[in-house]
């Protein structure tokens, strides 16, 4: 083996080794996209306004705000908690994956916001892995649809490397047109 056949075979083997390392710091780079406000906090792209209590990107996807310290608005908030109750047992803590369910992280930096609320109303099978690989179809279950934003938010942040590990702190109390919905959505 030359010398540069020799360092091919390491990198491979460091790359084998270290694999989940490698996707925990790139979630942690922030993504392009987002934009720091004078005021230091993250916005999910340029241009984010608060639309009735929720953050919205110029696309119109709900979308979160990050301070210093992981002090987030409401719905960050919210969706750390519902992520935390219907989804981590499966997709592992923080959204990081497990063996046997895609790191959602990772997912949400290619997945737009439909596709991503289309995969949990109708579920997904053998995409991820070849076989046997089940995403339950959770259009039916309000613990999980009523905050489906919420969700999509949290995971976002993460993805977008805006909001570090840990429990968020939330910044502000639950917004009535937050509450509504809720009540409206849970009822009906
Ligand atoms: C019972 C285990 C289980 C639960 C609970 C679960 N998932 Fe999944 N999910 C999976 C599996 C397995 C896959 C991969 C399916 C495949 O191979 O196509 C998946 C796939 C996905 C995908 C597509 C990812 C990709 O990269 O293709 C999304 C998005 C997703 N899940 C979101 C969620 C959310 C959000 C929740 C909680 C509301 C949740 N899942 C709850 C097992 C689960």
């Amino acid at each position: 083996m030359n010398r540069l056949s020799i360092g091919y075979a390491a990198l491979l083997a460091a790359m084998m080794i270290t694999g989940g390392v490698t996707t925990v710091s790139a979630e942690e780079e922030l993504a392009p996209t987002v934009f720091k406000t004078e005021d230091g906090a993250l916005l999910a792209a340029k241009g984010s306004e608060k639309d009735e209590g929720k953050w919205m990107t110029p696309d119109g996807d709900p979308s979160y705000k990050i301070e210093a310290g992981r002090k987030t608005d409401w719905f960050t908030y919210s969706g750390f908690r519902r992520y935390h109750s219907e989804c981590h047992v499966c997709h592992g803590p923080e959204g990081v994956g497990s063996t046997y369910a895609p790191a959602l992280t990772t997912t949400l930096k290619t997945m737009s916001y439909s596709d991503f609320v289309g995969v949990i109303a109708s579920g997904q099978k053998n995409v991820w892995r070849q076989s046997n690989s089940i995403m339950p179809a959770l259009g039916d279950n309000k613990n999980v649809m009523c905050y489906i934003d919420d969700i999509y938010i949290y995971l976002k942040a993460r993805s977008d490397g805006a909001l570090p590990r840990g429990r968020p702190s939330r910044n502000e109390e639950k917004p009535q047109t937050a509450r509504d919905f809720e009540n409206s959505c849970l009822e009906g």
